[in-house]
């Protein structure tokens, strides 16, 4: 379907940033922003770009007091000739569907995010950063939006979508990589089987901040979530999935359980990783076996994936109060190699040659 969505441009345009390498992760916004409702009855309608300000909510709203919302994260890049593209859109889609349907939130059409997102980047284009390790973050979000207290699916909701320019969220941003320390949650966690933990939504991310503070107090940059029966094996790191490299082979939990979001990023490792022959499992890895690993030399990597933080490779492993090292705690060839292939093809720096890169019809002077 084509979709043509009015544009109200703001009159107040904001001063970009002025130093691309001190972005930070989704600090700044650009001018504009992309909103539309749907109603019982109706549908989803009235798509419209405009200017990015605060806007009234009634207090009474449902999505304040039962968090029926979900978002999503993506990226534009900026390749070398102007044309802005994003990476695996197909595949924001699909996870959009899965997490709506388990938030009984009504569906979009297949065709309109990568629409709305193209449309609204067409305004703010001269937003999107070039420097090395920067990005154009796109943040797409639905809530229900009807004033009820009933915990029953909303009748009114607003999709909207905003952009930030950004830097990496991990590492120092100048586009290069470096280790982080890592804190290993035994006590809280994260999902359970047949809860939303496969879903993109607030309240996964709301719980979790407990356990942020306590990675905080034990200088680590994030949380490496256990499973929430035993509280044995791996599951994802923070807003990344986790992937560990034990004598020549790449292990990452398998999505089974329901409790992982299906990181993209995740799935081009994947597939990455079997294209260089590079063995790589799927299967559940227990926190003692890693332990184990770095203390007889075996444990050769850890890295964190995401949009967010591309490859983020991992030095050390806090948990119950001892620090475990990855190997000699600095970057590992395998994580080196998987970011600047997937960075490469992603900014147009390394021509794609797994057919993931979708340029859109917009062009940076
Ligand atoms: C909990 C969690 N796991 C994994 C990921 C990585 O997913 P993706 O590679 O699609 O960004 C994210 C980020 O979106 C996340 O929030």
């Amino acid at each position: 379907m084509s979709y043509n969505f009015p544009v109200t441009r703001t009159t107040h345009p904001k001063p970009r940033p002025e130093d691309e390498t001190k972005l930070g992760f989704a600090r700044y916004f650009t001018d504009h922003m992309f909103v539309m409702d749907y109603d019982e009855g109706q549908g989803w309608h009235d798509g419209r770009i405009v200017p990015h300000e605060p806007f009234l909510i009634e207090p009474a709203s449902c999505v304040l007091h039962y968090a029926q919302m979900m978002f999503e994260g993506m990226k534009a890049y900026r390749r070398p000739d102007g044309v802005i593209q994003l990476f695996r859109p197909d595949m924001n889609v699909k996870r959009m569907k899965n997490t709506n349907e388990r938030m009984c939130i009504p569906d979009l059409p297949d065709d309109l995010l990568v629409a709305a997102v193209e449309a609204l980047i067409k305004e703010d284009v001269d937003w999107v950063p070039s420097a090395p390790g920067t990005a154009l973050y796109i943040r797409p979000f639905i809530f229900g939006d009807e004033v009820s207290f009933s915990v029953l699916p909303a009748k009114h909701y607003k999709f909207m979508i905003i952009l930030s320019p950004t830097g990496s969220y991990y590492a120092a941003n100048d586009g290069g990589l470096a280790t982080t320390r890592i804190y290993v949650q035994d006590d809280y966690i994260r999902a359970a089987r047949g809860g939303t933990g496969y879903a993109k939504v607030g309240g996964n991310y709301g719980g979790g901040m407990r356990a942020s503070l306590d990675a905080m107090k034990y200088n680590c940059k994030d949380v490496l979530w256990l499973d929430a029966a035993e509280h044995k094996y791996v599951e994802e790191i923070g807003t990344s999935n986790a992937f560990f490299r034990i004598n020549d082979e790449v292990i990452t939990a398998p999505l089974d359980s329901g409790t992982i979001l299906p990181g993209i990023t995740r799935d081009s490792v994947i597939q990455l990783l079997q294209k260089f022959g590079i063995k790589i499992t799927q299967r559940k890895l227990s926190i003692d076996e890693i332990c184990e690993a770095s203390k007889d030399g075996s444990l050769q990597e850890i890295f964190a994936s995401g949009t967010a933080a591309v490859i983020s490779p991992i030095g050390w492993l806090n948990y119950k109060g001892t620090d475990y090292q990855v190997a000699d705690g600095k970057v590992g060839p395998v994580a080196q190699k998987l970011y600047d292939n997937l960075y490469g093809m992603q900014t147009g720096a390394v021509e794609d040659f797994m057919g993931w890169t979708y340029p859109l019809n917009v062009k940076a002077e």
